[in-house]
């Protein structure tokens, strides 16, 4: 079932999530609600925070539009190791019509469960390791735009107000 997804400024997005303890059939609908919710979207992360579940689980698919789909769930996901830094432009379904750069770890080693619940290990860097960075911060209730500079963060709040308006006429 494709869920809504929550945004800024949403409080929601602002809390932290709880560790999943047990993977249940709760669990799997979740994760089955998410990955269709981000595809429908469409987008290349989601995190369970954004549909309103304070649950650690992200799902991430950095697959290119003529590439099989490589959908990636992670519970519990944890950063275990960074190397390098990189810039890139980012966006989120939570802020939508905003984009901008962050500042971001090149590489990581991420660890968590998957859905039989075995630890399972990645290696990303690219578009996968900022993927994420940027859903593992959802988890613990910081958006992108949190990374950015004061003086940038007080013109983003501006323009927002202005796309946030823009998008409430639109509703
Ligand atoms: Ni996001």
């Amino acid at each position: 079932m494709i869920r809504r997804i929550l945004t800024y400024p949403d409080p929601e997005l602002k809390k932290k999530s709880a560790p999943v303890t047990v993977i249940t059939d709760k669990t799997r609908e979740l994760v089955r609600d998410m990955a269709e919710t981000m595809y429908a979207a469409p987008g290349v992360g989601l995190a369970a925070p954004q549909i309103g579940v304070h649950q650690r689980v992200i799902v991430i698919d950095v697959s290119g539009k003529d590439e099989h789909p490589a959908l990636i769930v992670a519970i519990n996901p944890e950063i275990i190791h960074t190397a390098g830094e990189t810039y890139e432009e980012e966006g989120c379904l939570s802020v939508p019509k905003y984009a901008a750069n962050v500042r971001r770890h090149a590489e990581v080693v991420v660890r968590a469960l998957n859905l039989e619940g075995d630890e399972v290990t990645w290696q990303a860097d690219g578009l996968l390791a900022v993927a994420f960075q940027h859903e593992i911060d959802h988890l613990d209730g910081i958006l992108f735009v949190d990374h950015l500079s004061p003086l940038k963060r007080e013109i983003f709040r501006k323009k927002y107000r202005r796309i946030a308006e823009g998008l409430q006429e639109s509703a």
